[in-house]
């Protein structure tokens, strides 16, 4: 059993990215997965307080991430929306550094550590810290597949409620379209 003792929170660096892709194809299904390697890189330098590797002592294995990014407001119109919350999208065409909406745009436990609270841990992580060095943000948000339902469990756990719906959001390849439920929280 790892518990919060075993695991410490850092940075990813370019380093990471061979893990980074591991556990995105472990954690997301082909189709609703962003393939584009480029936007991880982008994300660690636009926001590098924001994108966190999740690492396992006494050998720093990386177990975990979640990247962030930060909006200027929640998307007014349908094309703001489906820029903003496209899955493939980079994050240079949406991140705002000084916004008030605080976008979780994805994070993984590799499968071998879930259901150890970790995710938990995780989105703790990014809501007690990022409010810290961006005083600006007001809320937080992000889009989960109505499947996922260790992921909707500890949204709400941190006091996420539905906003939204976007019906058939999630089409993985060779899958019924599942919705996609944004959640939003104050912060
Ligand atoms: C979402 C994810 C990060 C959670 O990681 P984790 O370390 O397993 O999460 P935790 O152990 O902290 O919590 C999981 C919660 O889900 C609950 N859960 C697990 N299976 C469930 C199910 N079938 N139905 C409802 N709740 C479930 C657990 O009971 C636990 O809640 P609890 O602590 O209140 O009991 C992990 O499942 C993952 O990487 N999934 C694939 C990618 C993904 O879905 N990412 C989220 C979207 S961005």
């Amino acid at each position: 059993m790892v518990t919060a003792r075993d695991i410490y929170f850092k940075q990813a660096k370019i380093q990471d990215l061979t893990d980074l892709t591991i556990l995105k194809r472990l954690g997301f299904k082909p189709g609703i997965r962003d393939e584009n390697i480029n936007n991880f890189v982008h994300t660690m330098r636009a926001f590098p307080g924001g994108f966190l590797m999740m690492k396992l002592k006494p050998h720093w294995d990386n177990i975990g991430y979640v990247c962030n990014e930060i909006w200027r407001e929640y998307p007014q119109s349908p094309e703001e929306m489906q820029k903003h919350f496209d899955l493939n999208h980079d994050i240079d065409h949406t991140h705002y550094p000084y916004g008030e909406l605080l976008y979780i745009c994805s994070m993984v436990v590799h499968p071998m550590y879930q259901g150890m609270h970790l995710g938990h841990l995780l989105l703790e992580e990014c809501l007690t810290k990022l409010p810290r060095s961006h005083p600006k943000l007001k809320g937080a948000v992000l889009i989960v597949n109505e499947e996922w339902l260790p992921a909707v469990s500890i949204c709400k756990y941190f006091g996420f409620k539905e906003k939204d719906r976007i019906n058939g959001f999630f089409k993985a390849f060779g899958c019924d379209a599942k919705d996609g439920i944004i959640m939003e929280k104050n912060l």
